[in-house]
């Protein structure tokens, strides 16, 4: 079985208490990979969203928070993971310079255009040889799911395609490059890249997309909510339903070396 499988029971129920099981899977294979990265404080987190991932992985850390919605800043604060929060783009706002000891921009980059100001900004707030963290989406991510690779072995290729185009433009991606594209643009802004890792293999991707219909519901109340679970005090019910589930799922699926996500671990020039 895959090294990203079984998934940490506690990381998964904790993650799919607040949110819909197909983020929760994607979520959980991403903190435990960050688990083991030394991010020394203050540390910077881009486009924190709601503060749960800060709140598993960095519990008691001096973490600051920058977003770019207001809701998602509000939902941070109220998680009490960050020591400073702000709001405002990644691009443009001020940050204290030569502060951070560290920085993770957690799925989060690649949903911002203008991408070297991004990079310039976070360079300029960190002290020379910080920690870098960046996880973002490999450019055929969506290719690696259940249902595009089951069209394209029925010679289905263009709904194949039309499918992850669909799921890219929901979830807002701009940017969906190979590893070389990033490290080129983080050299470019002053990091270098040390390693590459590959995530979310071939059998959490198909998991993942076996839970994207049944997560649609909550995709929806978000929209509408703000909040992806409504009723949070009773999802621990069906947590574990879910996870044995998927784990057995996943249990029949090859991995190869293909990757939905890359990791990649840099540090300021
Ligand atoms: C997919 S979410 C990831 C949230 C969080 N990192 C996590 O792991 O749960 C992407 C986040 O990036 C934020 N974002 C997008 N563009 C941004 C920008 N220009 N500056 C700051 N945050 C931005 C979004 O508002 C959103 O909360």
């Amino acid at each position: 079985m895959s090294s990203e499988w079984p998934v940490p029971v506690e990381d998964f129920a904790a993650y799919y208490a607040f949110t819909p099981a197909a983020l929760a899977l994607r979520e959980t294979v991403r903190l435990s990979a960050v688990r083991n990265i030394d991010l020394p404080e203050p540390i910077l987190d881009v486009g924190c969203g709601d503060g749960l991932f800060a709140r598993l992985a960095y519990p008691g850390r001096q973490v600051w928070g920058i977003d770019i919605n207001p809701n998602e800043v509000r939902r941070a604060q109220a998680s009490q993971s960050y020591r400073t929060l702000i709001v405002g783009s990644v691009c443009d706002v001020d940050l204290p310079t030569g502060f951070f000891k560290s920085a993770i921009a957690n799925c989060s980059l690649e949903h911002v255009p203008d991408l070297p100001a991004a990079l310039a900004n976070i360079r300029r707030s960190m002290q020379p040889g910080a920690p870098f963290v960046l996880i973002v989406p490999t450019p055929d991510w969506s290719r690696h799911l259940a249902i595009p690779a089951a069209l394209a072995k029925l010679g289905l290729h263009a709904i194949a395609r039309a499918y992850g185009d669909a799921l890219d433009k929901i979830f807002f991606h701009v940017h969906l490059h190979e590893d070389d594209w990033w490290r080129a643009r983080l050299d470019e802004a002053g990091f270098v890249t040390d390693e590459v890792r590959p995530l979310v293999r071939r059998s959490t991707s198909w998991a993942f997309d076996m839970l994207l219909l049944p997560s649609v519901i909550g995709f929806v109340t978000k929209k509408v909510t703000g909040r992806w679970v409504l009723a949070p005090g009773l999802r621990p019910f069906s947590a574990d339903i879910v996870r044995r589930l998927i784990t057995a799922v996943a249990d029949q699926i090859p991995d190869d070396d293909r990757a939905g996500e890359y990791l990649l671990l840099a540090r300021a020039k």
